[in-house]
């Protein structure tokens, strides 16, 4: 069997370092060992919470593929296309919907703490109550199996393969399981200490971001409220600007001296927040300029991605035609 990655962003907005460690480090490692390897705009996905401003989702799929080019998502092994322009997503989404109950819609756990953090109760709409069984169809109708995501998403995958058990078990065997692959620093804080980096909390740093931005984020970070003095032992658990250079500065040993310096006392946390900014600056600097000089062709950019979502198409007919075959509605076939 074939080996086939399929992964995508919803084009809400710009992407930040959380999506870098979430996912697209796995994309740039994965797409050379598989075999195939899809990038999909979830377009039609952003707009089941996005209905009343769609401008902002068309002017967002530009930038997220902006940023996954500039992060090295490489167009020659991986295929980019953009969801709302595969009409067979939304036909499988259909036929997804009859192996999956409402209740188990309301339990979802990724859904219901979005919904909360959206105030929708009951008044939710169903496209987004539903949007697990659509991304299942996202993944199932290229039939991929590997798929980098953040871990915030494990319960829309853990979803989708009960709909692929649901699917095999009532039509014959036909699709297989689906694998999330998920990074050791899955979830990345916010500057603020919250729990998740993200644009609406406003606690991100974007890959955009110049330099003059990252340093005055990285000097808002949150650090350890009772280190005031520099000769005072500071605390490095929950400490953002640490929380950070593990995730990002390669330099391992030498963090673990400075946590130890700055434990035992006489260490502040301007040289700390120093040394995270360069590391960010690195990171981020070729990215950005990498991203500013494609921005320069987004005519061109967009002809390449409907080339390659013109390809895209061929494949979703094929299996779509399969697939029916198997649930025996292929009449005219
Ligand atoms: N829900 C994913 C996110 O918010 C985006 C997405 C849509 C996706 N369809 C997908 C990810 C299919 C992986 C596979 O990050």
């Amino acid at each position: 069997m074939k080996k086939i990655l399929l992964t995508g962003d919803r084009p809400t907005g710009r992407l930040h370092l959380g999506h870098y460690v979430g996912s697209i480090q796995n994309r740039i490692n994965l797409q050379k060992e598989v075999d195939e390897a899809f990038y999909m705009v979830a377009d039609v996905q952003a707009l089941t919470d996005n209905s009343d401003n769609p401008a902002k989702v068309a002017e967002n799929v530009i930038e997220v593929i902006l940023d996954n080019l500039a992060c090295g998502v490489d167009p020659e092994k991986t295929t980019y296309f953009i969801q709302s322009q595969i009409p067979e997503i939304a036909e499988m989404t259909v036929y997804f919907m009859n192996l999956v109950t409402l209740a188990r819609l309301k339990r979802n756990p990724t859904v219901k703490s979005e919904m909360n953090q959206k105030g929708y109760g009951e008044e939710v709409p169903a496209g987004f109550l539903s949007y697990p069984v659509s991304q299942a169809a996202d993944i199932l109708f290229a039939r991929a199996t590997v798929i980098p995501v953040g871990e915030d998403q494990l319960p829309v995958i853990e979803q989708a393969n009960e709909i692929v058990d649901k699917f095999n078990h009532i039509y014959g065997e036909f699709f297989q399981k689906i694998k999330p692959v998920v990074p050791e620093n899955a979830r990345l804080v916010g500057i603020d200490g919250n729990a998740k980096a993200s644009k609406s909390l406003g606690n991100a740093i974007f890959l955009a971001d110049t330099d003059a931005e990252i340093e005055k984020k990285v000097m808002q970070m949150y650090t350890d409220p009772k280190h005031i003095n520099v000769n005072d032992p500071g605390k490095v658990e929950g400490n953002v600007v640490f929380t950070y250079l593990d995730v990002f500065d390669a330099d391992k040993a030498g963090v673990a001296d400075l946590k130890a310096q700055y434990e035992k006392g006489g260490l502040g946390d301007v040289a700390v927040k120093k040394r995270l900014i360069k590391v960010l600056q690195d990171l981020i600097r070729p990215i950005r300029e990498k991203r500013d000089e494609l921005a320069k062709d987004k005519e061109g950019i967009m002809k390449m991605v409907a080339e390659s979502t013109a390809r895209v198409q061929k494949v979703a007919q094929e299996n779509m035609k399969k697939m029916k075959e198997v649930m025996k509605i292929a009449y005219f076939s």
